[in-house]
């Protein structure tokens, strides 16, 4: 399976790092990465295959790769794109929910090419996702985009696949690891800028944090659920969406006094979605998930609540969500 990456910073690098300490677990997908795409530490192309290790080493500027006879360097993205030959485009650049671009022009420019594509670049999936699963149908290739709602946790594979059958009403749940990390410190007594930092610094939050604190990266998530459960175009200005920016120590106190515990909860139904704040009582099983963890509760017909706790964000945790595309774009592979 050749791939092709745009993307170096956490999840890029903690990609990497799982095809480097992974080997034998990946045997059976013969992983080969040919080509590495950045918007500022240069390109790569080799189709050959590149050095996992030297690429990692060079991860801050790739334009100390040494040189080999087949490598080529800064072709333009979507050259390299439509001419390297990969079987998978992952795309794990940072995540704009404005325009998308150039993310999304790079993904159709990948389908239309014959590649499959992975996506933990959320921006695409949640302008565009109609439009991307239309011509990844018409051309016959995969669109998986695990990681961009809870990191590897499998939450769309389970409501797709593991629920399939099943009506899903509404889900609710805990969509983004950097406020819920900061409120977890919080409620320790550290303050909101010394938490939102270590969230930073651990890799949770978003190159721009204003996206994850305003409640708009759980709100992008609320959008790609819908569109892929529902089949939904809701877009943000459709949503109530309330970020943590405004929450104090005498909020989390008071919370706490009342037996209570704030978190940022995210929803969505069949009619639309939104994020907020809300106190739980203690005894929710909502208010007892800490850190960077995640959850999602779908409510469905059979099987009434079905609950999904893990990791919502970090490099590795990421990382996996990438893998777990691939291990599904190999299953459809060996069908064929
Ligand atoms: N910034 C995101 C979060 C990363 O904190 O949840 C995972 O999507």
């Amino acid at each position: 399976m050749k791939l092709a990456l745009i993307g170096l910073g956490n999840v890029g690098q903690g990609f990497l790092q799982i095809l480097r300490d992974k080997s034998s677990e990946l045997a059976v997908l013969q992983p080969q990465l040919v080509a590495v795409i950045t918007r500022s530490r240069g390109t790569l192309w080799d189709p050959n295959g590149l050095d996992l290790e030297l690429v990692y080493q060079f991860r801050q500027n790739l334009r100390l790769y040494p040189t080999t006879p087949t490598l080529q360097r800064d072709l333009d993205p979507l050259t390299l794109i439509t001419t390297c030959n990969a079987d998978v485009l992952i795309e794990a650049s940072p995540s704009d929910f404005m325009t998308a671009q150039p993310a999304l022009d790079y993904v159709y420019a990948a389908l239309n090419s014959g590649l499959h594509a992975v996506l933990v670049n959320k921006g695409p999936i949640a302008l565009d996702y109609h439009g991307l699963k239309h011509r990844a149908e018409e051309v016959g290739r995969k669109l998986y985009f695990e990681g961009t709602v809870m990191a590897g946790t499998p939450s769309i594979r389970l409501a797709q696949e593991a629920l399939q059958g099943c009506e899903i009403k509404r889900f609710r749940g805990i969509l983004n690891g950097t406020t819920n990390y900061i409120l977890t410190q919080m409620e320790n007594g550290m303050e909101y800028a010394d938490a939102l930092r270590r969230a930073q610094e651990l890799g949770y939050a978003e190159t721009d944090p204003t996206a994850d604190v305003e409640g708009w990266d759980a709100a992008g998530k609320v959008i790609i659920l819908t569109a892929a459960l529902f089949g939904h175009s809701l877009t943000f200005d459709q949503m109530h969406v309330q970020g943590i920016s405004q929450l104090t120590q005498a909020d989390i106190q008071a919370a706490r006094e009342a037996g209570e515990r704030w978190k940022l909860i995210a929803e969505g139904t069949p009619e639309g979605g939104s994020v907020q704040p809300m106190r739980l009582p203690l005894d929710h099983p909502l208010a007892n998930v800490p850190d960077a963890i995640n959850a999602i509760q779908y409510t469905t017909d059979l099987l009434g609540d079905v609950t999904l706790i893990g990791a919502g964000a970090g490099r590795s945790q990421t990382g996996f969500a990438i893998l777990s595309d691939l291990f599904a774009i190999h299953r459809h592979m060996s069908i064929l």
